[in-house]
């Protein structure tokens, strides 16, 4: 998903830009730019290519660009393919206004006739482009820089975070935001703009969180932010208390295995201040008795491995504190006409917060009278400030697109939220959830005992690296294991798979299993041993190579797959927690064999903040 910089400052922007830009490659992108104000021609100087930031970086060595004030920009299309042309920053016809943008115009057509039919000239097939003329067109009236930039948002319909810079006012950038995530960086002399932390992090920790349809003003001594009616506002200092190392790969060979490695870290974190002795503790969030009592429906919204998290909350809940939830995908949630009401309670799960469907969704639901409960990942995102009660996934930056660290945190949170709201309800007693309490400190050195056996996986991806078509298979929160897993696996390794629900099978896609299928079974629930373990023996007779995950201890499974790989044992309710790291692993050494590019996984971008 594109990503945003910007600086001004006594210091060369380019060096700056470029290092922001950088830390922005994870956000998934295909081209990239800078703009520079040059002192001495008095210009904007806009430099621009396809493909990766090197190849940005290769550009400005044969042209170099140099100034105090300056925007980059990574870019992931949406309107037109990536190109040089489309490749932001975008300007007004002789260069004079720069514009960088995430996000969409959505009335850019209307706009682009009518700019056209004045005069203008358009050289790109972007929605941003329209925003750099139409400033122009309203600063070309009255050469009052700021009420161009007001008017323009009047016109726009659409998201956007925008950065602008102008060749008569070289001591400033305008930044703009709504609906896609802006902060503004304070440093000394110097000040910065990011559509996200990591650009910025090498710079300075104290920044500005840009609220939606805000303005700001932004020289090197100074940042003033204005609302829509053009009224100053007085922000708080945010201070960034991320290490820099852990928006780094810190010796890894890829993002995606550190934050594998960080597992138990994150797992610790999630807990430590979370289960009391006498009960659990949500950060700020009020659900006691009281509260739940005035709820009657629930249902759980997100995207993705998100989604899949959520549907580890939806079955726990259900299971354990017996009331039903409703798990819904985001992009479909928004468009059924959801039944939601006053008494209506909505979890929505997400890593980056920016999500544009899950955003949407919640939108939706507290549009109908819903509470919102959040369950995220990055504070001060869209998702975070605007649901009615947060619980942070506390995983720290997530920097490699196939979520790892983040899903387990998000698992372990609906966890909590489950543990509580039985403790609430006197489903569960406090005897049994201190039971579950000590497993549940147990996660992070059983963490560190799977994430030891690395090598045993690697070994499974050489034996079974051939593999043309891969089914995951299992049961209740087994068969949801699967699903995450087998989503890892597409997403990076780039390998067809399905996951089915076990029982599933026999009714439709056993006709596919054959000699070049592996079948990965997971069969961490005991109760529903037998049941899964025929359908791995049905799959084995049918020719296909079954590698199973099971709980330490259990020999029996050997009796029905080629290889097994063994998790420690744990409750019931927490083995989604450990039964989904090893196939993380395996899909990374999957896509490490077959020579992908982990990290940045082809067509998918971190953060999908289009519908
Ligand atoms: C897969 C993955 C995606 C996200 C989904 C939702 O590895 O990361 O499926 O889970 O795009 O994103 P968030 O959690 O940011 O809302």
């Amino acid at each position: 998903m594109c990503g945003i910089v910007g600086y001004v400052g006594k210091g060369d922007a380019v060096p700056v830009l470029m290092n922001g830009l950088s830390k922005l490659e994870y956000r998934g992108y295909d081209s990239a730019g800078v703009a520079v104000y040059d002192d001495t021609s008095k210009n904007v100087n806009i430099c621009k290519t396809k493909g990766r930031i090197q190849n940005l970086q290769d550009k400005l060595y044969l042209t170099p660009l140099k100034g105090r004030l300056g925007i980059g920009h990574t870019r992931w299309a949406t309107h037109g393919e990536p190109s040089d042309i489309n490749a932001h920053p975008h300007s007004s016809g002789k260069e004079k206004i720069a514009v960088v943008h995430n996000g969409i115009i959505e009335n850019y057509m209307a706009l682009k006739e009518e700019l056209m039919d004045k005069g203008y000239k358009f050289l790109s097939e972007t929605d941003t482009e329209i925003v750099a003329q139409l400033i122009d067109y309203y600063y070309s009236k009255d050469s009052n820089l700021m009420s161009a930039v007001f008017k323009v948002i009047e016109r726009i319909e659409g998201s956007y975070a925008l950065g602008i810079i102008c060749s008569d006012f070289p001591d400033r950038i305008i930044a703009v935001r709504k609906d896609s995530p802006l902060v503004i960086g304070l440093g000394e002399e110097e000040n910065f703009i990011a559509s996200d932390m990591p650009a910025i992090l090498n710079y300075t920790r104290n920044v500005y969180l840009v609220e939606d349809n805000e303005v700001a003003l932004i020289t090197k001594d100074n940042v003033k932010i204005f609302d829509n009616n053009g009224s100053e506002v007085k922000k708080e200092v945010f201070k960034v208390d991320w290490d820099i190392e852990a928006a780094e790969k810190s010796g890894y060979d890829h993002f995606m295995l550190k934050e594998i490695y960080e597992q138990p870290k994150v797992v610790k974190d999630n807990i430590a201040s979370r289960l009391l002795d006498d009960g659990i503790s949500l950060d700020k969030v009020k659900l006691d008795k009281d509260d739940i009592s005035k709820i009657d429906r629930i249902y759980v919204v997100a995207c993705g491995t998100a989604y899949y998290a959520g549907l580890v909350g939806r079955y726990l809940i259900e299971r354990v504190v017996r009331r039903p939830v409703s798990a819904e995908v985001a992009s479909e949630f928004r468009y059924k006409d959801p039944i939601i009401d006053e008494k209506t309670l909505v979890i929505v799960v997400s890593q980056s917060g920016e999500t544009a469907d899950t955003l949407a969704a919640m939108r939706l639901a507290q549009k109908a009278g819903a509470r919102t409960l959040a369950v995220v990942n990055v504070v001060g995102s869209s998702i975070a400030r605007e649901a009615d009660d947060v619980i942070y996934t506390l995983a720290g930056p997530e920097i490699a697109v196939a979520s790892t660290k983040a899903f387990t945190a998000q698992v372990v949170v609906m966890s909590l939220l489950a543990l509580k709201l039985a403790l609430e309800l006197e489903k569960i007693s406090i005897e049994k959830y201190r039971q579950i309490k000590t497993e549940m400190e147990k996660l992070p050195s059983l963490v560190n005992k799977i994430l030891n056996k690395e090598p045993v996986i690697k070994r499974f991806m050489h034996k079974y690296i051939g593999s043309k078509n891969v089914f995951y298979i299992g049961r209740g929160l087994d068969y949801i294991v699967s699903m995450e897993g087998s989503l890892k696996l597409k997403e990076i390794a780039y390998l067809h798979s399905e996951p089915y629900a076990a029982g599933e099978l026999k009714h439709g896609p056993i006709s596919l299993i054959e000699e070049s299928t592996l079948v990965v079974g997971v069969v961490t629930q005991e109760e529903l041993f037998e049941k899964s373990v025929s359908n791995m023996r049905e799959c084995k007779s049918r020719g296909a190579k079954v590698l199973a995950v099971a709980m330490d201890g259990n020999s029996e499974i050997r009796k029905y797959a080629d290889d097994v790989f063994f998790i420690p044992r744990t409750h019931w309710m927490l083995t989604p927690i450990l039964a989904n790291i090893p196939q993380q692993i395996f899909a990374y050494h999957m896509a490490l064999g077959l020579g992908n590019d982990v990290d940045k996984p082809r067509n998918l971008a971190k953060s999908v903040t289009v519908e």
